[in-house]
């Protein structure tokens, strides 16, 4: 009987230093991942910093898509490929790195020069509804960084 219990007693501190002993490994592996946090922390702000400046450029694509559109620019340019004008793609090829450049399309997009379509025919050139110059200025930079 007191066999019994003693063995029983034993069990019992066997299981309790067990589960001490888990206690501490666990406790240990907090320990552990602390010092982690600040690199985990650092590491996500760093993630979160590059996510932000990556597609922050200097001009608003989607303001510069949006008057691209209501100015039916489309009917004649697309970005990639050649329809009645040249692709923006070229037009940024063109002119990409130039002097004054910006100067020069603002005058292009408020003159209406004549200019010549791929199927030959001479017209003036659409001039841009806007008399916003940033609006304006944000387009071209959006043109010129395709
Ligand atoms: C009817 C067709 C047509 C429409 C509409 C049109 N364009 Fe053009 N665009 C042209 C053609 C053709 C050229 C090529 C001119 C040349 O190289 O002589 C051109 C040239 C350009 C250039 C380059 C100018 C240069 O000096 O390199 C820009 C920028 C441009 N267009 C922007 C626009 C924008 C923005 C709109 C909308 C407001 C627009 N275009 C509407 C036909 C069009």
């Amino acid at each position: 009987m007191s066999l019994a219990l003693d063995s029983a007693i034993g069990r019992r501190f066997a299981a309790a230093s067990l589960t001490d002993d888990s206690r501490t490994v666990s406790e240990k592996d907090k320990m552990r991942s602390h010092p982690q946090v600040p690199t985990v922390l650092g590491a996500l702000i760093a993630a979160v910093a590059l996510l932000t400046a990556t597609p922050s450029r200097a001009f608003d694509e989607e303001a510069a898509k949006a008057l691209f559109k209501k100015n039916d620019c489309t009917k004649c340019h697309a970005p990639a490929k050649t329809k009645k004008g040249p692709s923006l793609k070229k037009i940024a090829e063109e002119n990409k790195g130039k002097p004054d450049i910006e100067a020069k399309l603002i005058k292009h997009l408020t003159t209406g020069p004549k200019v010549k379509l791929e199927d030959g025919t001479e017209e003036e050139h659409k001039i841009i509804e806007t008399k916003d110059k940033a609006e304006l200025k944000n387009l071209i930079e959006w043109i010129l960084a395709q």
